[in-house]
């Protein structure tokens, strides 16, 4: 088999994470302070792959190309191509829309907003060992309904649907396949899906019916799909749970931190504790702080008498004096949360749109 190009999809609208998404791509929100996206591209490299196409939306393309660059940063031989594809049509027209970078060669398609625990090396072997025409990864799921579901015969593939309102079984498809060329005829043979877009469900379910080779796979690492707020969260704690401990910023004598946790170069605690695993970005400052548990916190942060815990902030952000426990929270870039004493004892908020707010 000639060697496999890297397509990862981070077009769309992210709309289930708004007001993040707003003004951001989903896949670069931060997950234990790095990228969604970088782990999908870390996975490729580590699986061999140096040639990378990333689709990209008009809204946030820039911002992913600047980030993400021309692929040196992840590998001397790694190369980014970025694809532009005009509107979100579906996972299938973006495989269309990436056809002239594909050629003729076998690839694996990664959706820019998963996480696979235990990469791909495994998984590209088997693709190059046995070529199928495509190869799909499921995992059990307790809300199959949300996903691609599968339903499998003797250890082969039979049927999928997208989203199922009565899922038939409980394996999820997970965002990471890998195809032959075949897969763009497919594209080109279905119609849009009841939600408008071209479905990649159903193209791989059009190789099925054309009696072509669909390797179904178990994943056993955990996987997720960091579309939604908890999901997010989850992502982070699971990422967490693997960290390294490196403390590298700055402690004062009356701070401390404790478990695995990694003080990022020029962060400072004054009178902190930091309760790992959490992760505290280079140029955060805690001031008379408690970060807790499962909590990444990104660059350039300040964190004054306010305890966090199970959340992420998102790099710029300042949060002091909140009286409660702040958890379970993503905090969007260059955010304000603060109290004041002062009479009339009132809120006041500047909330963007699709906010969501739980006060005590
Ligand atoms: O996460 C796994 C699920 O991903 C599968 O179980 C489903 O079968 C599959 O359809 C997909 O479902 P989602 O509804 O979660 O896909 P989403 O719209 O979130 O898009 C996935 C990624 O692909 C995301 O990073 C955005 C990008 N994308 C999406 C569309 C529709 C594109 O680049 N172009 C597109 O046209």
């Amino acid at each position: 088999m000639t060697d496999l190009k890297g397509l990862i999809l981070s077009g769309g609208k992210g709309t289930r994470l708004r007001p993040i998404t707003h003004t951001s791509a989903k896949q670069l929100v931060p997950v234990a302070n790095k990228p969604v996206l970088f782990y999908g591209i870390e996975a490729m490299v580590q699986a061999g792959i140096t040639e990378i196409g990333i689709i990209i939306a008009p809204e946030t393309g820039d911002e992913i190309r600047e980030s993400a660059g021309d692929g040196s940063r992840f590998g001397d031989a790694v190369g980014i191509t970025y694809i532009p594809q005009a509107e979100p049509l579906g996972l299938a027209h973006a495989v269309l829309t990436a056809e002239p970078f594909l050629g003729d060669s076998p690839f694996v398609m990664y959706l820019g907003d998963n996480l696979l625990r235990d990469g791909i090396v495994t998984l590209t072997e088997a693709f190059k060992a046995n070529a199928p025409e495509a190869l799909i990864l499921l995992t059990k799921v307790p809300d199959p309904e949300h996903y691609g579901v599968a339903e499998l015969s003797d250890g082969r593939v039979v049927a999928l649907a997208e989203k199922p309102a009565e899922p038939k079984t409980d394996l999820a498809l997970v965002g990471v396949y890998m195809f032959n060329k075949s897969i763009f005829d497919a594209a080109r043979a279905i119609k849009p899906s009841p939600r408008g877009e071209l479905e990649i469900t159903d193209a791989i379910q059009y190789l099925v019916d054309q009696g072509m080779n669909v390797e179904p796979h178990l994943v056993d690492g955990w996987w997720k799909d960091t579309g939604r707020l908890e999901d997010m969260l989850q992502a982070n704690r699971l990422v967490l749970e693997d960290l390294e401990t490196s403390v590298e910023g700055t402690l004062d004598n009356d701070s401390s931190v404790e478990g695995r946790v990694v003080i990022e170069p020029g962060a400072e605690l004054v009178r902190s504790v930091v309760r790992g695993p959490a992760v505290i970005g280079a140029g955060t400052k805690l001031t008379d702080a408690y970060v807790g548990p499962y909590t990444a916190i990104d660059e350039r942060v300040t964190v004054e008498r306010a305890e966090i815990e199970y959340s992420i902030v998102l790099a710029d952000s300042q949060i002091s004096d909140l009286g409660a426990r702040m958890e379970a929270s993503l905090i969007g870039k260059h955010s304000r949360i603060t109290r004041t004493d002062g009479m009339p004892r009132t809120f006041r908020l500047l909330v963007g749109d699709n906010c969501e707010i739980s006060l005590v």
